[in-house]
């Protein structure tokens, strides 16, 4: 009876559970905002902020032009995190007078609401406030921490809720704003935005910038340091600090190529100017897209640009996902899978048609393993975070499932009418967000009414939200990649020595598919012979350590923890560190470990990466 009870009960709870999750999801609704637009929009932004190292703060004010959607509104609402209220005024008939303000309550996810009383005449809004040095988009690095080791660093990373942790704001990518800056710094390191950088300014401790083109929230950035300019091409530079400098221009003296080539084929470059800016390496992405400046990790700097469609991944953003936005968080896809394809595309005008196959492959690859073990829900494009923290459902699906969807729509139409259809999809939504309804909406009636015999829209639906990918797929294919297995092979079936593998003309990619392909139980005598013939261990390739030291941990290969240490000490790029601390978090030994030394580098990780390695190494 009393079993009887409970199970009832317990369907009953699965029932109300069930019934809750499938409370209808409003598309065109950002779940991850608690600010106000439909009632008061923003729509420029000007700040001010003075730096402080010591306090690890940013203290100052920032004023926002509004346009009133609703007439009958009377309060501005923004986004905040961990920020220092001090004052809020309101601009009327050109004076300013102080005005009520009041913060929400916390939301572990979203932060805090700040609503603002709005005056019925006021035209502008301005808030002071500082930071908190746990700011989550904020990482306060000490000399010790940068290339140079005599000044401290400072960058931002927004994407994709973490502005409010800088500036209170309307925190979602449905609202634009253009802005300018003041940023007031020591005297001897110089700013950068995402913005009209001046790449010779003088280093005065003041610094303006200008971002003429409204951009949503989570592109705002900033950086300070010890950073030098030096130019690569007629629109194209890299910022660093001045030991990186030369090398940086080295590694991505490409880009102009890139840059050019993207416009020809999806139109114009909306941004002005597309520099680089080169992080210290606890940057914890790859790249961040910031508008004319993206934010680069230095582990991408391999002395061959064997890496470099890092570059063109971020340059590509600049026409989907800066141009073209998604309009929520859910839509994440839209941005990162345009992007993608775009970034195959690139590289196949640039370096040619085997570097496009085996990138595709790798990239396959990667997609194929994090379905393995990612639950259904987060396999859609389309994925509900409703009550979730956005970066949670950060994996491949988004980049590699969406690119893959873009690479079929091509193969069912045709290279050159899918290429014309993407530049008129650029153009039609530039400057604008949008959800992944209105682009199936757009889709059908550009491509499936188009062409009806090759394109149905359940075909797409099952795309954006189904798990996995659908049977029929493209597969790509790699023939560089055909003689690497059959060496692998015929060294695990003991065929032949490592000595006789012809690795002379090995690209990185080769080296990395070999190694990704391998069983995971190796022998002891194995991985001595591969390390001892290939250098493994040494290896100055970051992608190629990463992957060989995987190999290392999973066979407890002893000779790489050194390396293995060193590694996650000094790098913080989450996608390099993660699966090693979890795979070291297999084993008892391993797990004591990573214990270790996560406690030496867990201080100079960015608070996003210091959560993403808490939950793994101390659950
Ligand atoms: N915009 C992303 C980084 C991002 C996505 C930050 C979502 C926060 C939330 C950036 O363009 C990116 O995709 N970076 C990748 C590199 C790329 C080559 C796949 C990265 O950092 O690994
Ligand atoms: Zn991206």
């Amino acid at each position: 009876m009393i079993r009887l009870l409970s199970t009832g009960l317990l369907g009953l709870f699965a029932l109300l559970a069930q019934v809750a999750s499938a409370t209808t999801l409003d598309p065109a609704q950002d779940y991850h905002s608690l600010s106000n637009p439909h009632q008061v929009l923003t729509t420029h932004l000007n700040l001010d902020l003075a730096v402080d190292f010591k306090k690890r703060e940013l203290a100052g004010h920032v004023i926002f032009d509004i346009t009133r959607k609703d007439s009958e509104a009377k309060e501005l609402v923004l986004d905040t995190r961990d920020l220092t209220i001090i004052a809020a005024s309101a601009r009327i008939d050109g004076k300013w007078q102080k005005t009520g303000f009041k913060l929400g309550k916390v939301d572990p996810a979203m932060g805090q609401a700040l609503r603002i009383a709005l005056p019925k005449s006021a035209d502008q809004i301005k808030v002071q406030y500082r930071t908190s040095p746990q700011a989550s988009g904020l990482q306060w690095l000490t000399p010790a921490q940068t290339a140079g080791k005599q000044h401290p660093f400072l960058f931002t990373q927004a994407q994709a809720i973490h502005a409010r942790s800088f500036i209170p704001l309307q925190d979602t990518p449905q609202v634009r704003t253009t802005y300018v800056a003041t940023l007031r710094t020591p005297k001897a390191l110089r700013a950068v935005m995402s913005a009209e950088n001046t790449p010779n300014a003088p280093k005065t401790g003041v610094y303006t910038f200008k971002m003429p083109q409204a951009i949503p929230s989570y592109l705002i950035a900033l950086a300070v340091g010890d950073l030098d300019f030096k130019a690569m091409g007629e629109r194209t530079g890299i910022y660093a600090e001045p030991s990186m400098v030369d090398s940086a221009v080295a590694e991505f003296e490409d880009t102009e190529a890139m840059l050019e080539a993207t416009e020809k084929a999806y139109g114009p470059y909306s941004w002005g100017r597309y520099d680089l800016l080169i992080l210290p390496p606890s940057f914890p992405f790859g790249g961040m897209e910031n508008p004319r400046l993206s934010f680069i990790t230095p582990t991408v700097i391999a002395g061959d640009k064997s890496l470099v469609s890092l570059i063109a991944h971020e340059l590509a953003h600049s026409w989907s996902g800066n141009t073209v936005t998604n309009a929520t968080w859910r839509d994440l896809w839209l941005n990162e899978g345009h992007t993608t394809y775009l970034t195959y595309r690139i590289m196949e005008i640039i370096y040619g048609t085997d570097r496009f196959n085996m990138e595709s492959v790798l990239g396959y690859q990667d997609l194929q393993s994090d379905l393995a073990d990612l639950p259904l829900p987060y396999q859609q494009l389309a994925i509900d975070l409703r009550g979730k923290d956005p970066d949670d459902a950060f994996s491949d699906v988004p980049y590699e499932k969406g690119a893959l969807l873009l690479k079929e729509l091509e193969a069912r139409v045709g290279r050159p009418a899918f290429d014309a259809y993407l530049k008129q999809y650029i153009a039609d939504f530039a400057f604008q967000s949008l959800t992944s309804e209105e682009w199936l909406a757009y889709v059908q009636k550009h491509l499936v009414d188009k062409y009806p015999e090759q394109v149905s829209m359940a075909r797409l639906k099952q795309w954006i939200y189904q798990p996995g990918i659908p049977e029929g797929a493209p597969k790509p294919e790699s023939d560089a990649f055909t003689k690497v297995d059959q060496d692998r092979a015929a060294w695990l079936a003991g065929e032949r020595r490592a000595s006789q593998i012809d690795v002379a003309q090995w690209t990185v990619h080769q080296w990395l598919y070999f190694l990704n392909n391998m069983p995971s139980a190796l022998k002891a005598a194995q991985l001595a012979e591969l390390d001892k013939q290939f250098k493994l261990t040494a290896s100055r390739n970051n992608e190629i350590a990463h992957s060989w030291l995987l190999i290392a941990i999973r066979n407890q290969y002893q000779p790489a923890y050194e390396r293995l240490e060193d590694y996650l000490v000094h790098i913080g790029r989450r996608k390099l560190i993660t699966p090693l601390y979890k795979a070291l978090m297999d084993s008892p030994t391993g797990a004591k470990f990573a214990k270790r030394v996560y406690a030496k580098a867990r201080p100079g990780y960015h608070p996003l990466a210091q959560g993403t390695m808490d939950a793994i190494v101390n659950p």
